[in-house]
This record gives structure tokens, sequence and C-alpha cells, in this order.
């Protein structure tokens, strides 16, 4: 209930001015978000790199409007590209369609992507294409497959182990040759088309990642969640699947104690970070994955907006 009322929150521009307008919070995206600049984005990228992590960079966007910003943000990529070849980074990126501008027509996407994957391929330097909300998982999947029908390799997808059409998408991408980030799913999406049990998640977790350990092509295994990665661990074990087969995948500013553990038993580790301006709805699903959160963030948008001062908030310097 919680997490689809957060979801719902994502998405609406009023909560987003409330929400974005208190320090506290800029200061909560902060765990979650490396910073605003590509400098803050590389500083976490060496951070990560130096505990033995690798990195996948991500400029926060999405459901962009306009070719203006459109473009804005292929160029921020272009810059964060050149800056992973020229620094030596171990480190890919991560886009979203939508931010680069499918919302506007195939053509300009097409051409707007197209410069980010230029820059890419100059550099050696693999780019991931985020997976967002089922109104575009065809599409998402179909303009995969257009760029891989023109020889453009070293992308990747991401599927979402809540949507019940996952296993044939995993069969699909498999078939194709494409490399797959398996995860649970972000979005709030109708029973019709996703799990809503978190044992049928789970379990459909297991199906995919099973099929992507033996027959993929170096998957991304992206959780944190114990019981997955137990699964994940065990069944590479007993299939003789060695840790340069595939990866796991975590997020910035979680279970950093997991990362580190399983990078020390040898493992592969790959961390997500965002970096950017436009955190806000970034930061409401890493909160409806986490609740707990919430009472803090609950505190902090209280205690800064006018209904603060009902509830005892005399001002910031507590007057
Ligand atoms: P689960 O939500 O059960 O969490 C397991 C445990 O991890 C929790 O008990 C808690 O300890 C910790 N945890 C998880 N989330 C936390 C949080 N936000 N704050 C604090 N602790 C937290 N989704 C999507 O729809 N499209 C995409 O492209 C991607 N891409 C992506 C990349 C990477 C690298 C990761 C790790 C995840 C994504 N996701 C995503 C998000 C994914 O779908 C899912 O929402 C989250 O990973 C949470 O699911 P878990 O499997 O971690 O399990």
């Amino acid at each position: 209930m919680l997490r689809q009322g957060l979801l719902f929150l994502s998405e609406s521009s009023a909560a987003r001015r409330l929400i974005t307008g208190t320090p506290l919070t800029r200061g909560l995206s902060r765990r979650f978000v490396a910073g605003e600049t590509v400098d803050e984005l590389v500083d976490a990228v060496r951070a990560a790199n130096a505990e033995g992590l690798t990195a996948t960079a991500n400029y926060l966007g999405e459901s962009v409007k306009s070719e203006e910003a459109a473009r804005a943000a292929a160029d921020r990529y272009v810059e964060v590209l050149e800056r992973i070849r020229r620094d030596g980074l171990d480190a890919n990126v991560s886009l979203k369609f939508t931010q680069m501008g499918q919302n506007i027509s195939d053509t300009f996407l097409r051409a707007n992507l197209g410069r980010v994957l230029e820059q890419a391929q100059a550099g050696g330097i693999f780019v991931r294409f985020d997976m967002e909300s089922s109104d575009y998982t065809d599409r998402t999947l179909s303009a995969f497959r257009t760029l891989w029908s023109e020889g453009v390799r070293d992308i990747g997808v991401v599927l979402q182990s809540y949507l019940r059409r996952t296993q044939a998408d995993v069969e699909r991408m498999v078939d194709l040759g494409a490399r797959v980030r398996l995860c649970k799913g972000a979005y709030a999406e109708p029973e019709r088309l996703a799990y809503q049990d978190r044992e049928e998640v789970r379990a459909s977790f297991v199906r995919a990642m099973e099929v992507l350990l033996s027959r993929g092509h170096y998957p991304g295994i992206a959780t944190h969640d114990d019981a997955m990665i137990r699964a994940t661990l065990e069944y590479a074990n007993r299939e003789g699947i060695g840790a340069d087969r595939f990866e796991f995948q975590m997020l910035h500013g979680v279970r950093r104690d997991l990362q580190q553990q399983l990078v020390a038993q040898g493992w592969r580790v790959r961390v997500y970070i965002p970096f950017g301006e436009a955190w806000y709805p970034y930061l409401m699903r890493r909160l409806a994955e986490r609740p707990a959160n919430v009472v803090f963030l609950a505190g902090s948008v209280l205690k800064e907006s006018p209904l603060g001062s009902l509830f005892g908030n005399h001002g910031r310097d507590g007057r």
C-alpha cells in the first residue's frame, strides 16, 4: 500500500515541488545519488573502483518531452563517456530511452542516441538501457532489437522478474546473444501484467537467473535481496559457473556491506551510480523499496513545510 503510494507520488509534480524544496530531502537524496556534477560522479566511481567494485554511471532523467532536454542529456552522456575513457575508470553507462527522446519520435531518438553510441564505441564502453514501466517494455525491447539488427554491439537490456512476460523475454534475449541485467522491477504495475506477491516475484527471479547463468551472455544479477544472492551463489557453485561468467549489480548507497562481502569472496560486483539534478523520481522509487526511509523523509518534509509550525517546528535555528 505504502509502496503504491510512493510510486504514485514519484509521478506527481505537486509532490515533487514540495519534496525537492526541502534541504533535508536533498540531503537524503545524497545517500543514493553521487551529486549533481560529472566531477562528483567521477569521484564516486573512483571510490567504488578503489574498493574493487566496477560501476555503471547514470545521468538522472526520464520521460523527457523536449528535443532540447533530450539533446542536453545526450551531451552529458558524451561527456561522461569521454571522462571514463580519459580517466581510465572501470565503468560503463546506463541510460533510459525516454531520456534520449523516445517520446518525441523514433527518428529523433535514433539520431540523438547515435551520438552517445558512437562515443561509447570509440571508447569501447558498454551501454545498458534501463527498463522503465510496462508502457515502455515493448518499445524498449523493439528499439534494442533494431539497434542490434543494425550491428550495434556492446549494448544490453534490463528485464524485470515481476512481469509475467519476462521468462519469454529472457529466452528471446538469450537467443539473440544480448547481455541482460535481471532485476525485480521498480514501478507500480497492474496484476494483469505483474506478480504482486513477493514470493512469486522471487520465484520468477530465480527461474530467469538460472537460464541467464547457464545459457546467457555475461548477465548482471541486480539485487540486494539476500535470498536471491544466496540462490545465485548456490546455482553457480552447483553448476560450476565461475565468477567471470556473470556479475552482481547493486545500487549506490544500498547494502555496502553486501557489496564488500561479495568482492572479498571473489565475486564481481558493479554499482549503479546516478548523478544529476533530476533525482526526485529515482529517490521515490528507492523509498518505495524500503519504507523505513519514509519515516525520515516525512519528518524532514514536515519540519520544512508551513505545516511544520503546527507540530512544534519553530524555525531551523530552533527559536
Ligand atoms: P528487495 O526490495 O526485497 O530488497 C532486499 C533488501 O535490500 C532490503 O531488505 C533492504 O535491506 C535492501 N534494500 C533494497 N532497496 C533498498 C533501498 N532503496 N534502500 C535501502 N535498502 C534497500 N528497476 C527497474 O525497474 N528498471 C531498471 O532498469 C532497474 N535497474 C536496476 C539496476 C541495479 C544495479 C539495481 C540493483 C536495481 C535496479 N532496479 C531497476 C531496481 C530493482 O528493480 C528493485 O526495485 C530494487 O533492486 C529492489 O529490489 P531487491 O532485489 O534489491 O530486493
